[in-house]
C-alpha cells in the first residue's frame, strides 16, 4: 500500500489551496454606495466591465497556478517509494481552455499538454510545451494532423481504434519515422456524470474495448514504424465520486499486467486521463447573498487528496509512470464571465433577468444542464431577494445561464458574474446570431491585461472591403434620416 500522510495531503491541498478562491467579495465602508464588491485578486470586477465592456471573461493568474501546483504536488507527494525513478506528471487537457497566455503559464510550470487537433497542437507548441510532453488524442485524427504531429515529434498518439493505428503506421512508414503510440482502452465504466461527458462506457465512441485492445498492442509491436509506449484511459468529465475512477484504475492495471504476462509487451506509461469534478456551487459567499439551497458540494465530493490516495496506489501496481490529464480542475474556477443586465420582465409564473451574455459565451447550462453560480458584482445595501431565471439575448429557449435562483433584485445596468467559466467556456463559444466572441482579461494581483481581444463585428459578419464601405454609408445615412 502506498504510504503517504493523508492528513498532510488534506491539510496542504484542501482547503488551503484549492478552496481558496481568488474571486471574493470585499466589504465597503459604511458610506459607500454598495455594501460589497466582487474582486478578482485585487481588481474590482465592475471596473473591468466598465473598461472593457461585456460580455467579458476574467481570469485569475494566481488561481491557475495554484490549481496546477496543487495537482502536481499531490501527485508528487504520492510517489511510491517502491517504484523510485518513475515519474508522475500532469498533462493539461488543452480542450478545456486554449488561450495561449493561459497555456504559457502552465507550460512554464512544467506541465505536459494533451491536444485533440492540429490547432491545439500548434498553440501548445507556441506556448512552450516541450514536444516530448505532448500527447495527441481524439477519435478522428486526420491524415494531415497525424503527419503534423509526427513532424513535431510529439510524445505519443493516444490511439482510439485499430483502423487509426494502421493509418498512423502507414503515414509513419511513408515519412520514414517511428510513431510512438499509446492505446486508449474503454473500460466500460459508468462515470455517473452527464451522459454527454461520460466517455468510458462501451456505448460511447471512445477507446477500444478491453477484449479487443490486446490485438491493437500486438499490431503495434509487430510494425517497425510503430513504438508502443503506453496505455490510455479517460472515463469522462466532472466526475464527483471515487468509485468510477477506482473501477477504471483496477481494470486498466489488470489489463496491463495480463498483457505483459501473455504477450511480453511492456509499456512506459499509463495515462489515466482527467475528469476530476470541481465545485460549482457557493463559490463566492457573502451574508447578503443567499447560499444555494442544494448546499455545498464540498461536503459530498472527494477532495483531490482523497482522489489521489484512492487511485494512485492502484495505478502504481502497474509499475508504470503515471500521467494525469486534468483540464477542468486546472482552469474552471480561474475565470468569471461578466454580463450586464439589459432588462427584467415578469409574468404570472416567473421573473426573467435578461443579460447581454448567454449560450454563445457559456453553452454548458444549455448543453449539459450544468450549474454555474451567478452573483452580482456589486452587492447593494437594500435589495430584496427574489427567485429569477438569468437568461441571455440569443434566440433559443435553451439560452439560459441559471434557473430558479434566489438573488438580490437585479436592475438594468447591474453587472453579474457567472462563476467557474474557465473550462469549456471560451473553447465552446460560438458566433451564433453573429455575435463577436468576447474579450479575455488576465488579472495578476492588482494588474491586468487583455489576453485576447474582442472579435470585430465586421470580421465576424464576413464582410468584404466593399461590403464594409457600403454598410458604413448605409448606417450613416440612416442616422442622418433619423436626425
Ligand atoms: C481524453 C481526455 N483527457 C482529458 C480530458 C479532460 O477532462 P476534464 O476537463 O474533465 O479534466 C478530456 C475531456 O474531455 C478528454 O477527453
Amino acid at each position: 500500500m502506498l504510504e503517504f500522510d493523508r492528513t498532510r495531503i488534506k491539510k496542504t491541498i484542501m482547503p488551503d489551496v484549492l478552496d481558496q478562491h481568488q474571486f471574493r467579495y470585499r466589504d465597503n465602508e459604511a458610506d459607500a454606495p454598495s455594501a460589497a464588491e466582487l474582486y478578482c485578486e485585487d481588481v474590482k470586477l465592475s471596473t473591468l466591465a466598465d473598461e472593457f465592456g461585456t460580455p467579458l471573461y476574467v481570469y485569475s493568474k494566481r488561481q491557475i497556478l495554484e490549481n496546477f501546483r496543487a495537482f502536481s504536488s499531490t501527485l508528487a507527494l504520492a510517489k511510491d517509494p517502491k517504484y523510485p525513478g518513475i515519474g508522475h506528471y500532469v498533462s493539461y487537457a488543452a480542450k478545456a481552455n486554449t488561450n495561449i497566455e493561459v497555456m504559457k503559464l502552465l507550460a512554464a510550470e512544467g506541465a505536459g499538454a494533451d491536444v485533440v487537433s492540429a490547432g491545439e497542437l500548434l498553440v501548445a507548441l507556441a506556448a512552450g510545451f516541450p514536444a516530448e510532453k505532448i500527447t495527441f488524442d481524439g477519435t478522428g485524427k486526420t491524415d494531415k494532423e497525424i503527419e503534423l504531429a509526427l513532424r513535431a515529434h510529439i510524445h505519443a498518439f493516444n490511439v482510439e481504434s485499430l483502423d487509426e493505428l494502421k493509418v498512423i503506421n502507414e503515414i509513419a512508414e511513408q515519412m520514414g519515422v517511428r510513431a510512438k503510440v499509446s492505446i486508449r482502452v474503454n473500460p466500460d465504466v459508468d462515470a455517473k456524470s452527464h451522459p454527454y461527458i461520460s466517455t468510458g462506457l462501451r456505448e460511447n465512441k471512445f477507446g477500444i474495448d478491453m477484449e479487443s485492445a490486446s490485438e491493437a498492442f500486438i499490431y503495434a509491436r509487430s510494425h517497425r514504424s510503430l513504438e508502443v509506449v503506453g496505455i490510455h484511459v479517460h472515463i469522462g468529465s466532472q466526475i464527483t465520486t471515487l468509485d468510477p475512477f477506482i473501477k477504471a484504475a483496477k481494470s486498466t492495471v489488470a489489463f496491463v499486467n495480463k498483457l505483459r504476462l501473455e504477450t511480453g509487451i511492456t509499456l512506459e506509461h499509463l495515462n489515466f486521463g482527467g475528469g476530476q469534478g470541481i465545485h460549482y456551487r457557493n463559490v463566492v459567499r457573502h451574508p447578503l447573498l443567499a447560499p444555494d439551497e442544494m448546499g455545498d458540494e464540498k461536503d459530498v465530493f472527494p477532495s483531490l487528496g482523497e482522489f489521489v490516495h484512492a487511485v494512485l496506489p492502484i495505478l502504481n501496481k502497474s509499475g508504470l509512470s503515471i500521467i494525469m490529464e486534468p483540464g477542468r480542475a486546472i482552469v474552471a474556477n480561474s475565470c468569471t464571465l461578466l454580463g450586464r443586465v439589459l432588462y427584467t420582465k415578469s409574468n404570472s409564473l416567473k421573473k426573467f433577468v435578461i443579460v447581454d451574455t448567454g449560450m454563445t459565451e457559456l453553452i454548458r447550462p444549455c448543453l449539459y444542464d450544468a450549474y454555474h453560480q451567478v452573483a452580482p458584482t456589486s452587492l447593494a445595501k437594500e435589495r430584496a431577494n427574489e427567485v429569477v431565471d438569468i437568461v441571455g439575448p440569443i434566440c433559443e429557449t435553451s439560452d439560459f445561464l441559471a434557473q430558479k435562483r434566489t438573488l438580490p433584485e437585479l436592475r438594468r445596468g447591474d453587472v453579474v458574474a457567472i462563476l467557474c467559466a474557465g473550462a469549456y467556456g471560451y473553447t465552446l463559444a460560438s458566433n451564433y446570431n453573429l455575435r463577436p466572441r468576447a474579450a479575455e482579461i488576465l488579472v495578476d494581483g492588482s494588474e491586468y491585461r487583455v489576453i485576447r481581444e474582442r472579435e470585430n463585428l465586421e470580421d465576424v459578419a464576413g464582410l468584404t472591403e466593399s461590403d464594409r464601405a457600403l454598410v458604413r454609408t448605409l448606417v450613416t445615412e440612416t442616422r442622418e434620416n433619423v436626425g
